[in-house]
């Protein structure tokens, strides 16, 4: 009796303290809530059959890019997960629910009692030194079955119950099988199962796939069920930490930027998806460097950002284009993009295999500091990307976006050095050293990306700008009321689909998020008519949790953001450290000074910046937290 009530007074006290959490999301709580489901501590590196295969995949072809792996010298290098993508199995088997793999092409899979396994694979892989990946869908159809030729290779086979291979409704069983079972270590699910089979698609009018009502609109980010789809998400996470001991997996969240993924997937996976997927021209890879390239706030240690798998030695991107697949490797590199070989192999030439395998450029997206690179100079024709390194120095790309070349300038402080002092570049590419100081010309080709990494004298020697540190930087709420659809996007032509339809539209939803050195609306930070080259833009009702990497004081400018048009708004700031409030600003209106802050944080684990607005619903009133910065 006693312990009953203790209990129910247990579950009252806990639901009590979640209802909280959820009705006061600016309260500060001290803690990093990036999940720590899983292990992607770095982005992920490794092979996946997509690119190279599509459905049409099999153990020969998935072992020998392996092997080529381990024999290269790439495995090496960091690239360890072998991904095997849609194709693979051959149907659900209805007396019991289980999913059966293509033993035709997997051989390995066979088993006396027709149950098939993967586990002859896995170990194989293992015993390599590689770590084995798998595929599924959150739907009950895969992206294949949808949108692939129903009679093409690798499709399931059998009645309509027979082929629904994907997770719904068999998520705890199939994540069992898959990982206790076959004992693999990363996840890649998919989402066209809850996005394309409505009752009037033509998949189900033809009477080949049931209907499934679906939760995702991926034109129209209102009408999609984001609590339902996070929730599945959610549900297979937790069958992930049930099954692999050890906390020894990687769940892929693969919904293309849709459903506000942006927006929760640090909560719930390793990587997700910011875009549709690439595909070997030059239009694409614009599109999807970026559907991540202003989302460096979103990057995380054990959850990042994924542009989609590399299209390197296809393509645009192939020996006859070096130039290109240099550019994705720098600028994937540069975003800690999750570095996934889409490629077969045995056609790889030793140009494609250096690319691949440089190690000065592999080591930018490794860098143990973890920070996605941020966006010193950002236009539609050349772009500066910066990065912040682990042993205090800096890596710089400068990226021609265009076919034609272009003459710019590197300036100092796009690197936040002193212009006064000495800067020393050298070319991870070629190996060239250079020095200069306040500013250097530079001459890029058409699609050329110069990657140097850079030493200098910094602007802020007493500490870091948060802005120089994004990877300690959690939006854990951004503001954002009613998630947009961010139109900085490149729309290029879709190459499956050209011109037949009325045009490519702002899809991923994301604008307005948090931002380093920007206003979430990518303008400069501006606060009563001064504006400021380092700052953290974000909106009004955001908090945002700052790691504490050993530094003492925590210093910032903050104030409501010139480009403000409503002179109602009123924001006050206020800093905590592990969940104790330091200072508190009065209410501020547009157009007021900046508040200087400087407050102490040694030994806090985490510091909290927290911008509340007057009234619950205030989408556009961009603050700033100006020159905000950790010092020694
Ligand atoms: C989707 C994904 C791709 C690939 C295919 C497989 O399109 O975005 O990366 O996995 O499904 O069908």
């Amino acid at each position: 009796m006693k312990r009953l009530a203790v209990a129910a007074l247990l579950a009252a006290t806990t639901l009590a303290s979640s209802a909280n959490a959820a009705d006061k999301p600016l309260e500060a709580r001290g803690t990093w809530s990036v999940t720590t489901r899983g292990s992607a501590p770095l982005p992920p590196m490794g092979w996946n059959s997509w690119n190279a295969f599509g459905t049409d995949i099999d153990e020969e072809k998935v072992i020998a890019s392996a092997q080529l792996i381990v024999d290269s010298g790439l495995a090496a290098k960091g690239y360890r997960y072998v991904n095997i993508d849609d194709g693979w199995w051959a149907k659900r088997r209805q007396a019991d629910g289980r999913v059966l793999i293509r033993t035709d092409n997997f051989p390995s899979a066979r088993t006396a009692d027709g149950n098939t396994s993967f586990r002859p694979f896995t170990d194989r892989l293992h015993a390599m030194g590689l770590k084995a990946g798998i595929y599924s869908e959150i739907g009950r159809n895969s992206c294949g079955q949808i949108y692939g030729d129903p009679t093409g290779p690798g499709q399931p086979a059998g009645t309509m119950a027979e082929r629904e291979i994907g997770l719904y409704g068999h998520i705890d069983q199939d994540i069992a099988l898959y990982f206790g079972e076959w004992n693999f270590d990363y996840i890649k699910v998919d989402g066209c199962g809850i996005r394309a089979l409505a009752a009037d698609s033509p998949q189900v009018k033809s009477g080949r796939l049931r209907a499934l009502d679906p939760l995702i609109d991926y034109d129209t980010i209102p009408r999609t069920n984001i609590p339902a789809v996070k929730g599945l998400f959610d549900q297979v996470g937790q069958a992930l930490s049930r099954n692999k001991p050890g906390n020894n997996f990687v769940l892929s969240i693969c919904l293309w930027g849709s459903a506000d993924v942006r927006s929760w997937a640090r909560t719930l996976g390793n990587l997700s998806r910011t875009s549709e997927d690439i595909s070997p021209n030059w239009e694409r890879m614009l599109h999807n460097l970026d559907s991540a390239s202003r989302r460096e706030l979103y990057a995380k240690p054990n959850s990042w950002n994924d542009p989609d798998m590399l299209f390197i030695g296809s393509g645009e991107f192939d020996d006859a284009h070096l130039t290109e697949a240099r550019s994705h490797m720098s600028l994937w590199a540069m975003l800690n993009a999750p570095l996934i070989i889409g490629f077969d192999l045995r056609k790889a030439s030793p140009a494609m295999m250096g690319v691949l395998g440089n190690a000065q450029v592999i080591a930018l997206n490794q860098d143990a500091a973890a920070h996605q690179a941020v966006l010193a100079y950002d236009g539609d024709s050349v772009q500066i990307f910066t990065k912040t390194l682990a042993d205090g120095t800096k890596a710089v790309a400068l990226f021609n976006r265009t076919g034609s070349p272009i003459d710019v300038k590197l300036i100092a402080s796009h690197l936040k050095y002193r212009a006064d002092q000495p800067i020393t570049l050298t070319d991870l590419w070629d190996g060239d050293t250079k020095s200069f100081t306040n500013e250097m010309p530079v001459h890029l080709e058409r699609h050329q990306t110069l990657l140097f990494k850079a030493r200098g004298t910094r602007e802020h020697a007493q500490g870091l700008y948060l802005s120089e540190q994004p990877g300690n930087v959690n939006p854990a709420v951004d503001g954002i009321v009613h998630p947009m659809a961010d139109p900085m996007v490149y729309r290029g032509l879709l190459p499956w689909r050209s011109t037949k339809a009325d045009g490519e539209h702002p899809v991923y939803g994301g604008w307005g998020g948090a931002r380093a050195d920007a206003t979430p609306f990518a303008q400069t930070p501006k606060i009563a008519g001064k504006t400021y080259h380092s700052a953290i833009g974000t909106l009004a009702n955001s908090r945002l949790e700052v790691r504490n990497t050993g530094f003492s004081t925590f210093t910032t400018l903050a104030g409501i953001d010139d480009s403000v048009a409503d002179p109602t708004a009123r924001v006050r700031f206020s800093v905590h450290a592990d969940g104790k409030l330091l200072k508190q600003t009065g209410w501020m209106k547009p157009g007021d000074a900046p508040a200087a802050i400087a407050v102490p944080v040694k030994g806090a684990k985490i510091v909290e910046l927290v911008a509340e607005g007057n009234r619950p619903e205030m989408q556009n009133v961009a603050v700033d937290w100006a020159e905000a910065a950790l010092d020694r």
